[in-house]
């Protein structure tokens, strides 16, 4: 029996580019995760897709002599794939040109349009086509030659003032009821310097948002007033509602059992869409809003944000050829605080690899295995009694409750650590219990196998708690250890509790999981 439903989102991601380290680092803390409170005894949903209406996209794919579809066909497999490369296991991948897409849109919108909280009127603005958003003036920032650009991306905005209708939801009324649900619900936003921002935000008075278009045709089709389509923001929301069933006659009583979500997981510069907008969307359809939106930082090369466009971007792949996927995810979780920016270099990654993965995992796994095999025909030694003293035990009997508080605090760097100070005691006890000094005493044999035993249950612990951080390594070690698939665990608590690892089977030595990298033939970030 599953404790309980738990969800997570990554942002619809624009399907103009192929997936870079920044977007990925997203979708990676989700699937991290997701995988965690699987094996945690819940029943998880992972949605994420691909935003693929809008002018923009419609500008490019006219650009490349294709159909916006034909476009959007060719790029999607680049987000499929990048994420099979990094083993990401997501549930449900919604791309916002799908059917089951244009029924959710319709169905939620529509409802709106019947409960009276949208209007129609002409619309005039500063707007910027790449990132499909209507500025204040007092928003925008000037360029060198006195342009008003966007404040987002800096390139120029134009003023839309076609005398085009435009459909408009009433989001200023929400102002007051926004505030009071944050002041109810202090965990909706996180990390908390994100929720102040958005507080003071939603204090300084709220516009109507404009949710339709007519100057372009590229998008899901308004219902009840035709030449118009939906925004695009308008639009990519309600796909965290498609993904797990929304507006889908047969999933409907899947979709009641699985929202609301825990998390939206996004990027600190769309917290205000998740924070703002969206909230009030769910109320004025009167549905429950997600636990928490996490805004997260950004990754920074040189002290500048990572992106595509700047150049500075090296794509998953690259790195994953460099590390292994199972590095790339740990680094990324490990090191980069999960809503801190973070600086990532090579050096820094081979550091943390080599000192981590190398030297303290990978080195634990291979020294112990090796030993088996030496004094005991690699076959699991007696448990040493119950009584005797084990600082092992001690770490282990209490990291449940240190890493699982970490992962309800999306601590990903803090989880990762209680994992690791196991691993370092674990090599600190084998240099200690000095196993070849043991060897060499007959009337030692029950503690060297005691010792032994100790050591090789540790690392059955260990291999469990990075299996969502590293789950092809989890799985080998398991493998190595004669146990059974880690991908079956549904309680880690339990499977983590001390001395289940069966005596007497054969565990295999293998070739070392982290080989020691080589600092000088690695690829510029
Ligand atoms: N399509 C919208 C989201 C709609 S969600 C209903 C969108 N797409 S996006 O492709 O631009 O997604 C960008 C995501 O990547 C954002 O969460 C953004 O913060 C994140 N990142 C882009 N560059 C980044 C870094 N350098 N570092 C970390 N994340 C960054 O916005």
């Amino acid at each position: 029996m599953a404790k309980g439903t738990f969800g997570v989102t990554t942002p619809i991601y624009y399907i103009n580019a192929a997936p870079h380290l920044g977007t990925a680092y997203t979708t990676v803390a989700a699937d991290t995760i997701t995988r965690y409170q699987r094996m945690n005894g819940y029943d998880v949903s992972f949605v994420t897709g691909t935003d693929e209406h809008g002018q923009k996209i419609a500008e490019t794919a006219e650009k490349n002599a294709m159909t916006p579809q034909a476009w959007c066909d060719s790029l999607a497999p680049a987000f499929t794939d990048a994420w099979k490369t990094l083993d990401i296991d997501y549930t449900n991948f919604v791309r916002t040109t799908e059917d089951r897409q244009t029924r959710a849109v319709q169905k939620f919108w529509s409802a709106l349009h019947d409960a009276g909280w949208l209007y129609k009127s002409a619309y005039e603005g500063w707007y910027c086509v790449h990132e499909e958003t209507y500025y204040a003036e007092s928003d925008l920032e000037k360029n060198d030659e006195g342009e008003f650009v966007c404040p987002d991306c800096k390139r120029p905005v134009r003023y839309e003032a076609s005398g085009e209708e435009n459909w408009f939801f009433k989001l200023s009324e929400f102002q007051d009821r926004l505030l009071a649900f944050y002041d109810e619900h202090p965990d909706f936003i996180r990390p908390v310097t994100r929720r102040n921002e958005i507080v003071s935000f939603v204090k300084g008075g709220l516009n109507d948002l404009s949710i339709s278009r007519s100057s372009f045709d590229w998008g899901i089709p308004v219902p009840w007033d035709e030449g118009h389509v939906f925004y695009v923001w308008a639009d990519a929301l309600i796909a965290y509602l498609t993904g797990i069933g929304y507006g889908d006659g047969e999933r409907e009583a899947e979709f009641d059992g699985r929202w609301p979500i825990q998390y939206h997981f996004v990027g600190k510069d769309i917290t205000r869409f998740h924070c703002v907008i969206w909230p009030a969307m769910l109320m004025a359809a009167g549905m429950p809003i997600t636990h928490t939106v996490f805004g997260h930082g950004f990754l920074l090369t040189k002290g500048e944000k990572m992106s595509k466009s700047k150049g500075n971007g090296l794509m998953p792949a690259d790195l994953v050829k460099v590390f292994g996927v199972d590095a790339y995810r740990y680094y990324f979780m490990s090191d980069v605080q999960f809503g801190h920016d973070g600086s990532i270099s090579m050096e820094r990654m081979v550091q943390v690899y080599n000192a981590d993965l190398a030297n303290t995992w990978g080195n634990l796994v291979s020294r112990v295995t090796n030993m088996t095999t030496k004094y005991f025909e690699g076959r699991v030694p007696e448990a040493p009694a119950a009584a005797a003293e084990n600082p092992l035990r001690e770490i282990a009997d209490t990291l449940y409750a240190a890493y699982d508080a970490c992962m309800a605090e999306v601590d990903f760097t803090g989880a990762a650590a209680a994992v690791q100070k196991l691993a370092s005691r674990v090599n600190l006890y084998v240099e200690e219990s000095a196993p070849w000094a043991l060897a060499k005493d007959p009337a030692r044999a029950d503690e060297l196998a005691g010792v032994l035993y100790n050591c090789l249950e540790a690392i059955r612990i260990i291999a469990l708690y990075l299996a969502p951080f590293m789950p092809n390594t989890s799985a080998e070690v398991f493998r190595r250890l004669g146990l059974g698939d880690i991908a079956e665990v549904t309680d880690i608590q339990e499977a983590t509790a001390w001395g289940q690892l069966p005596v007497s089977v054969a565990v295999e030595v293998g070739d070392p999981l982290f080989p020691r990298l080589d600092v000088d033939n690695l690829p510029e970030l």
